[in-house]
């Protein structure tokens, strides 16, 4: 079985987005696409970085961890709130943190915000940072306008059909990256 991990970006008090992240979970799950599992920056609490990962002398045992998740995934979905017309701080600061395991990986995006643009704004600054650290970005977009009325706190759609029929899009281009990567023998 695939796995695909979330990773969930906003550690804001009250955050929204993360409900998208808990939507994609049981869509993946429910849909037989692949395992997943959410990794939730808000859980990890990383420091502000400081240098990578692997050149750190005594690496902190969760970043550890997160690292290992994202090198075994066979793709990442990241989900963003769009803060001042960027991606917030926290996924900049899990970015820079990992060199190879973003090498090759499938990365697919997907924006939140309160307004009518769904943090659409995120995505071209979101791709450059990841076409720099050589992960493969999803030709795919999901953003999500008005997340706090889009989905309830357990991440249960408002509009089951019309986002199902999305999610099955995004994920399933997602599912071609992942397919293409396994299926080369180049590394
Ligand atoms: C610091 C900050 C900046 C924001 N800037 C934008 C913005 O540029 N565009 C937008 O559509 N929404 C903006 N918003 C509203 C967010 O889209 C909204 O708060 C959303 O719920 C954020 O996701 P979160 O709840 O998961 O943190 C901003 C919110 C914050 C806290």
């Amino acid at each position: 079985m695939k796995k695909v991990v979330i990773i969930s970006s906003s550690v804001r008090e009250g955050r929204k987005s993360h409900r998208v992240a808990l939507f994609f979970k049981k869509f993946i799950e429910s849909n037989g696409y692949a395992e997943s599992e959410i990794l939730d920056l808000d859980a990890y609490q990383f420091p502000i970085f400081h240098e990578r990962l692997k050149y750190q002398k005594n690496p902190p045992a969760n970043a550890v961890e997160f690292a290992a998740k994202v090198k075994a995934a066979d793709g990442v979905i990241i989900v963003t709130p769009e803060y001042n017309g960027g991606y917030p701080a926290s996924i900049k600061n899990a970015l820079d943190l990992l060199i190879d395991e973003w090498r090759h990986k499938p990365v697919a995006i997907s924006t939140a915000s309160d307004g009518v643009f769904g943090g659409s704004q995120v995505i071209t600054s979101l791709q450059f940072s990841l076409w720099k650290i050589k992960a493969l970005t999803v030709t795919a977009m999901f953003p999500v306008p008005k997340v706090q009325d889009a989905f309830d706190e357990s991440g249960t759609p408002a509009d089951a059909e019309g986002v199902n029929k999305r999610a099955t899009t995004f994920i399933k281009e997602l599912m071609w990256f992942i397919d293409c990567v396994a299926s080369t023998s180049h590394s």
